[in-house]
């Protein structure tokens, strides 16, 4: 993951690096893709994920039964609204990384004593800016700008707001734990500099019971497989690919050690895949990575943050201990 290094205030390159739209090949998911199915072992980056069917099929799996971590952390936001609204105080602007539905923020904004702006961020557009509109039209004084952006490349932001309010980050979802540890670490270090003197509100899934973390990435109903399996159809739409989907399998399994669960397309046969003019080899069972999610402790999270410069704030947690939010206040 790269941050940009230039000031942080700005409006800036944020929206979408015009050297990647001009690009040919496919842009930054043909140059990306290729490269990651080229290196051994093979992975595909998690954010390709999120294409328009690619977020339905999440929104569907965050509905689904053995899916615990979305309901566990509106339930958590839900119940301690008024705690977390107390830490942020009046005409707060709030930004949100990768915004998806924008259902979360409700309950914040609902809580929050006249926020003054919401800059919801996503590499998804289409979603983004239907989002954006419905939550536009519940909250009428509230200025919402969302942004379409990589926030895993590009960490510029609009102006911060007029007036005393805190800058507050929400980063709900775990998405943090589909980071790697030192891409979290360094998410963490820009977002503590773009937050100075407000602070960061981050929803990170607990370790638990193998079992448990198991059904919510092998959902009965088959949506994660097809969420997973929508980064190949993906790359037969927009890249010309010849990806067969039902050559390839979708596993998810916990590796304790790395305290993750890993996401993986198995391949069910040797065969050959045509990409942007190469060809792919692949063996039978092998297997392209696709996704880490992470799972934290309460003080593993809490170290983490504190070398990446935050102060250390309350936790909240469900009855269960599945899931956890934190307040991280970041120094001025
Ligand atoms: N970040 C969440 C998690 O890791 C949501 C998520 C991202 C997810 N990609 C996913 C959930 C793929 C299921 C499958 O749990």
């Amino acid at each position: 993951m790269r941050f940009s290094s230039a000031p942080f205030n700005a409006f800036e390159a944020a929206v979408q690096d015009p050297k990647e739209q001009e690009e040919g090949e496919g842009g930054s998911f043909g140059r990306e893709l290729l490269a990651g199915l080229r290196s051994k072992p093979r992975s595909i980056s998690p954010k390709f994920f999120y294409d328009a069917a690619g977020s339905r099929l999440f929104d569907a799996i965050c509905e689904l039964p053995e899916y615990y971590p979305t309901r566990t952390e509106l339930s958590i936001l839900a119940r301690h609204a008024g705690e977390i609204a107390q830490q942020i105080g009046p005409d707060a602007e709030i930004i949100e990384f990768g915004a998806g539905s924008l259902r979360k923020v409700r309950l914040l904004l609902d809580a929050l004593k006249t926020p003054r702006r919401f800059v919801p961020i996503d590499i998804s557009g289409e979603h983004l800016a239907q989002a954006a509109d419905t939550l536009r039209a519940d909250y009428a004084g509230l200025d919402v700008q969302p942004l379409v952006a990589d926030y895993t490349r590009a960490f510029s932001l609009p102006a911060k707001a007029g007036g005393s309010g805190m800058r507050v980050g929400f980063f709900p979802g775990s998405t943090l734990g589909n980071f790697s540890p030192a891409e979290a670490l360094s998410f963490l270090q820009s977002a503590a500099q773009v937050l100075r003197g407000g602070g960061l509100l981050l929803g990170v899934d607990l370790v638990k019971d193998p079992a448990r973390l198991h059904a919510a990435y092998n959902d009965a109903q088959g949506i994660t497989a097809r969420f997973n399996l929508n980064l190949l159809a993906r790359a037969n739409a927009e890249l010309g690919a010849d990806f067969d989907l039902a050559g390839f399998a979708h596993t998810a399994f916990y590796n304790a050690p790395m305290q993750r669960i890993e996401m993986h397309l198995v391949s069910r046969a040797a065969q050959t895949v045509n990409l942007l003019g190469e060809r792919l080899h692949f063996a039978e069972a092998e297997t392209i990575h696709t996704e880490n999610s992470h799972k934290f402790t309460i003080e593993g999270l809490r170290t983490l943050a504190a070398r990446a410069g935050f102060g250390i704030g309350p936790v909240w947690t469900d009855p269960e201990r599945l899931f956890s939010v934190h307040w991280l206040p970041a120094a001025q």
